[in-house]
């Protein structure tokens, strides 16, 4: 691990917990259901109580019910009542072998505007032992648009 690791990026996140979710990602990639790309995606989001939440990615025959492992863990959080969140990590690639970085679509970036604040949200992107950059979510989804912009 080393590319962006250091303390401008990583932020608060302790590098303990990045190496545990990275960790949790990547364990998540035998439960992807990808049949179809054979493309495998795991996800680990932290909470802000310290909980993390997992997630594949789960398609389907029609293509367009398909879900996101992003996606797949924050709904599983946000429906067991959790709606506050610091940082996701992302692991995929096909076969479920990362052999680079897996950013979120802009579908799950959306979805993190709905619960994350943009300046403070970490997403973590990783792949083999040595590859992991740390992103704000502001970055990755600039001018974006979150509830504050349905109450000026
Ligand atoms: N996928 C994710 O789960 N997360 C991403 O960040 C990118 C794409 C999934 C969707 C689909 O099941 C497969 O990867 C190929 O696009």
């Amino acid at each position: 691990m080393s590319e962006s690791m250091g303390k401008n990026t990583a932020g608060e996140l302790e590098r303990d917990t990045i190496e545990e979710l990275i960790r949790t990602a990547v364990d998540q990639l035998a439960y992807s259901y990808a049949p179809y790309s054979n493309f495998k995606v795991g996800a680990a989001l932290l909470a802000g109580d310290g909980r993390i939440f997992t997630g594949c990615n789960i398609e389907n025959a029609a293509y367009t019910p398909s879900n996101c492992a992003e996606r797949t863990a924050f709904f599983k959080a946000v429906s067991e009542g959790v709606r506050d969140f610091r940082a996701i990590c992302i692991v995929g690639g096909k076969g479920g072998n990362p052999t680079g970085y897996v950013a979120p679509c802009g579908v799950c970036r959306q979805v993190m505007m709905e619960f994350c604040d943009p300046e403070t949200f970490r997403i973590i992107l990783a792949y083999g032992r040595e590859n992991c950059r740390i992103f704000r979510l502001k970055d990755l989804m600039p001018e974006g648009f979150g509830p504050g912009d349905l109450n000026p």
